[in-house]
């Protein structure tokens, strides 16, 4: 191993908020691909920084597994809940089955469908934080869209949408983990109520797809249905608000980049794949090898436990031109921010409308926008991006 290692350490969580992990991914990805990270108050296991070997792990579902977790957790707080039961963390063949429950909702004609009423939902948004002037664009422009819209799918009634947003505000927000912890239970209490009412008396919604739903011969038990709804509440928002937001700053620090998105809206779709692999918000996903593996000359045991950095995959200079440039026009723009294989994000196309559909309504209405203060990032390793963005808005 070269002399010059800098010190690695990529579970800091202020790394992602005050330091640069993009000097220790690129120096792994040059210098040492498959490198073990020593136990501490988390388990040991290997980093995947190269773009190709994640995406060969990815592939690999059969000696990969999501089954005991998809992010790194303190021994002391024993096994994940959710494993064996939510969608994101079974491995195949219940993985399938429960996809199978809800891909449809997920598919293009279904978000294509509901896009009228998602452009009014960022209209609404946008008008209410241009009537403030000044804002934070986080909590009061990016976390509201995809939370109202992820409501409205799995049958919310509308009037329960604040109480849901000031909930995930606080299930999400830094500080206080118990005060998150209580925000995290009433969620999971909210959807215990939702999923008895849709099982008695289903509508045409996500929550009654699966309080009814039959696999293997057998309806999913209320605990199984309500990790589940809380996987795609929170799968529904918490990326999306960050990369929303992430996407604006990212926008705002690169003018050049913003005036050609407003000279010429049909830069926006290739703008949106370049702030998702900008922005490459899931920080690291984490599988558990289920048999013996070799990447590269390590030896990697069944049990032991491999992380996939995916900013870093989005910076491989083996596979992105100039992948330190912000450029909206870049093409082709094959990032994994929403992961590959069996795996890969269930709303990724409610995600890219999403996004399309706030950045267009800010160019729709020639919205000036420009910071109002220091933007605060994420002390966290398991998402990263802007936690406040004060911004103050204008209509031309
Ligand atoms: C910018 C926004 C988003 C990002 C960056 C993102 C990222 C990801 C990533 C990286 C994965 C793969 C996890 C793995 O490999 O184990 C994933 C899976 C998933 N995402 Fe997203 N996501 C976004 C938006 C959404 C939205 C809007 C939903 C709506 C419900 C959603 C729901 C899910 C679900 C349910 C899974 C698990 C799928 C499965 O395991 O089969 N995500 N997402």
């Amino acid at each position: 191993m070269p002399d010059s290692a800098p010190h690695i350490d990529l579970v800091d969580p202020e790394l992602y908020s005050r330091g640069d992990p993009f000097s220790q991914w690129a120096w792994l990805r040059a210098n040492d691909p498959v490198h073990w990270h020593r136990p501490g108050d988390l388990p040991g296991f290997w980093s995947l920084t190269r773009y190709e070997d994640i995406r060969t792990a990815y592939r690999d579902a059969e000696t990969f597994s999501s089954a005991q977790g998809i992010l790194l957790r303190p021994a002391e707080h024993g096994a994940d809940p959710g494993g064996g039961r939510t969608l994101a963390l079974t491995d195949a063949p219940r993985h399938k089955q429960l996809r199978g429950l809800v891909d449809g909702w997920f598919a293009v004609r279904s978000v294509r469908a509901l896009e009228a009423e998602m452009a009014s939902i960022a209209e609404g948004v946008v008008e209410a934080a241009l009537e403030r002037g000044s804002c934070d664009f986080v909590a009061d422009v990016a976390a509201r869209i995809p939370l109202y819209v992820i409501c409205r799918m799995m049958g919310v009634p509308e009037s329960d949408w604040e109480r849901l947003y000031d909930l995930t505000s606080q299930a999400f927000a830094a500080g206080d983990p118990l005060a998150r912890r209580f925000a995290h239970l009433d969620i999971l209490g909210y959807f215990e109520t939702l999923q008895a009412d849709k099982a008695r008396n289903p509508g045409d919604d996500l929550v009654s797809v699966l309080a009814t739903a039959v696999v293997d011969g057998e309806r999913l038990s209320p605990d199984d249905v309500i990790l589940n709804c809380d996987n795609l509440l929170v799968g529904g928002t918490e990326n999306t608000r960050i990369a929303a937001a992430g996407g604006m700053l990212a926008l705002l620090e690169h003018p050049d980049q913003w005036s050609a998105v407003r000279g010429d809206p049909a830069l926006l779709p290739s703008a949106v794949e370049e702030v998702l692999r900008w922005t490459s918000t899931a920080t690291h996903i984490m599988r558990t090898a289920v048999k013996p593996a070799r990447i590269h000359d390590r030896q990697i045991e069944a049990g032991d436990k491999v992380v996939f950095w995916l900013p870093s995959a989005n910076r491989d200079e083996t596979v992105f031109d100039a992948p330190d440039v912000f450029d909206v026009r870049r093409s082709p723009n094959r990032h994994l921010s929403l992961g590959f294989g069996e795996h890969f994000c269930l709303g990724s196309m409610l995600a890219r409308v999403e996004l399309r559909l706030l950045y267009g309504e800010l160019v729709k209405r020639g919205v000036r926008i420009e910071l109002d203060g220091e933007p605060k990032l994420l002390d966290s390793i398991v998402v990263n991006g802007p936690e406040l963005l004060p911004v103050r808005l204008k209509a031309s």
